[in-house]
């Protein structure tokens, strides 16, 4: 390839997500409306004015279903209904209008692979007998032993333990054993079940004639199990489960047959099957969260007739490192161009440790995804991971294709990871008792108001279903807004600039004639982004500075290390 060769250019009359950058709102955490703690929807509708300030096209909210909240959200019992902990159907109509004026399109999280066992059919399920319809809609099974007294088969549960739970029948005897890949409270849907199928047709078609601009798929990758559900041979507990670590040396097919629930074949259809579905309607997206390596492989999942869009699990994984970003930027771009999906691009999401945090330590320190940070592991220097978050962020949001934020991100902020056990929510905790302290650092509620009261005005009472760390008050956002060089107003900053130059849907190429050993640059639509990953400061070219994540600029004209600047030429 030649080196300033364009490796993306814009898609003429490209739809909206093509180049959309997506905010998202993790609902108990975000704004809490009424005081309690929790976060709601009617605390997003009062704070849609900031999301439109910052500049963002869309906002997909994490579950805000009717559900028991065992994995805050992601445990539904009612796909049509709202969690009175957020509010109602009206509270949805009102945010979907609310936005819609402020030209931002909400986005809704499906979680199709498993329902609540509090759902009326697992309810259903369990009342019934073997064999019957009711418990065909779920994976039960006959546990192996003399009397059944084992599980079905060795799988794990991705929150530590077994996959499995045995049942107690009404005359109080053990029954079978039912699979969740996820919690026990999170039984897994037999999508080989026509009736499925269907259910979740008109659930899609609900949202979406509410008013829904698409959905995010949880576990996009997960629904079909491979008949006869045999053991697998390496027990892993991360969501890639079959992304080995020398993956690359493997056949697609061959990492298929690793690992017999994620990323299996029949599942294409199933996303066909959606993707008609959403085609009855105008313009709406897919965006899958399929935990799947590597990225040629993840390209599979959004051919033109199946996802928009996957999240960019690879470039999320990747560290601060001028060479491997090039790599997994050059990969992400022809991979998903084969297929003419747009790459999308995501540092930080409600399951992963904080940007601003994981660039504080050495990459290959960290933890595994999801297993999060605690008091008992070596803490971060705070202050080296803002300054490589900032950078790393103004980088990503100059590339072509669809962006993701997560909430809090725009302020800089830091995982909670000296969070006490008696505070731990996320199932992780519990299930491996305390072993791996799960995903609460990164889901604690955003600082609006310094010092307002205890959760810095992220409700009026001072209550929060988590607790802030102390930091947190230098984080917030009446601190940043307005102030120059704050990383709200970088983050405006360069989103303002994303759309002005179009850059979403822009042209883009490696500047070789704007880099040394140091530093890694890119022309996309005539605005150079420039980042310096030395110890050392260099020179900034000419042109007119569109953005800079230097605050502490102590030579004119010199571009600091671990900074990024955004330059019209
Ligand atoms: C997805 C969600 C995660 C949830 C899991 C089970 O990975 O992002 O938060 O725990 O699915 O639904």
């Amino acid at each position: 390839m030649a080196n300033n060769e364009i490796l993306y250019q814009t898609i003429a009359n490209a739809q909206w997500w093509r180049s959309s950058v997506i905010y998202q709102i993790y609902p108990r955490s975000f704004a809490d409306g009424n005081g309690d703690g929790i976060g709601d929807l009617k605390g997003i509708t009062e704070k849609l004015p900031y999301l439109a300030d910052l500049g963002i096209d869309a906002i997909w909210c994490s579950p805000f279903f009717k559900s028991p909240q065992k994995d805050a959200g992601y445990d539904v019992s009612d796909y049509k209904d709202i969690d009175p902990l957020f509010g109602n159907l009206q509270d949805f109509d009102d945010l979907v209008s609310a936005s819609k004026k402020l030209g931002i399109k909400v986005i809704v999280d499906l979680v199709p692979n498993h329902t609540s066992d509090q759902h009326e059919l697992f309810q259903a399920a369990l009342a019934a007998p073997e064999g019957s319809a009711e418990r065909a809609m779920y994976i039960f099974r006959d546990g192996k032993g003399k009397n059944g007294e084992l599980p079905p088969n060795n799988w794990p549960s991705v929150f530590g333990g077994n996959a499995w739970t045995r049942i107690t029948n009404a005359d109080g005897t053990a029954g079978q054993w039912y699979l969740h890949i996820f919690d026990s409270s999170q039984p897994d849907l037999d999508w080989t079940n026509p009736a499925v199928l269907e259910m979740f047709d008109g659930v899609l078609r609900f949202w979406l004639d509410r008013g829904a601009a698409g959905f995010r798929i949880d576990v996009a990758h997960g629904m079909i199990k491979r008949a006869g559900l045999p053991d697998i041979e390496v027990i892993d507990t991360t969501m890639g489960g079959a992304t080995a670590k020398d993956e690359k040396d493997l056949t697609f097919a061959e990492i298929e047959a690793f690992n017999p629930y994620w990323g299996q074949p029949e599942v294409h259809p199933i996303i066909r099957r959606w993707r008609k579905v959403l085609e009855e309607y105008d313009d709406r997206l897919m965006a899958a969260e399929a935990w799947l390596g590597p990225l040629d492989r993840m390209a599979n999942w959004v051919r033109p007739d199946e996802y928009h869009q996957a999240f960019n699990f690879g470039y999320l994984d990747c560290p601060w490192d001028k060479a491997e970003l090039t790599a997994v930027i050059n990969e992400s771009l022809r991979a998903f161009g084969n297929v003419g999906a747009p790459s999308t691009w995501v540092l930080s999401n409600h399951d992963v440790v904080r940007h601003a945090t994981r660039f504080a330590y050495e990459h290959a320190t960290l933890p595994a995804q999801g297993d999060g940070i605690g008091p008992d592991f070596a803490q971060p220097d705070e202050a080296k991971g803002l300054r490589l978050a900032r950078a790393a962020s103004a980088f990503m949001l100059g590339l072509p294709g669809g962006a993701y934020i997560y909430q809090g991100e725009e302020l800089g902020l830091p995982e909670h990871t000296t969070l006490g056990g008696a505070y731990r929510q996320d199932p992780t905790y519990a299930r491996t008792q305390g072993k791996r302290v799960g995903r609460d650092g990164c889901r604690v509620p955003l600082p609006w108001v310094s010092k307002a009261n205890e959760s810095n005005g992220f409700s009026s009472t001072g209550e929060s279903w988590l607790p802030q760390p102390s930091s947190f008050a230098r984080y917030a956002r009446d601190l940043q807004d307005g102030v120059a060089g704050s990383t709200l107003e970088v983050y405006k900053r360069v989103l303002k600039m994303r759309k002005q130059f179009n850059l979403g849907a822009g042209n883009f190429r490696w500047a070789p004639e704007f880099m040394d050993e140091t530093t890694l640059a890119y022309i996309n639509n005539g605005v150079l982004v420039l980042a310096n990953f030395a110890g050392k400061s260099v020179v900034i070219p000419a042109g007119e500075i569109l953005a800079t994540t230097q605050t502490d600029l102590t030579i004119e004209g010199e571009l600091e290390h671990d900074q990024t600047v955004w330059i019209k030429l």
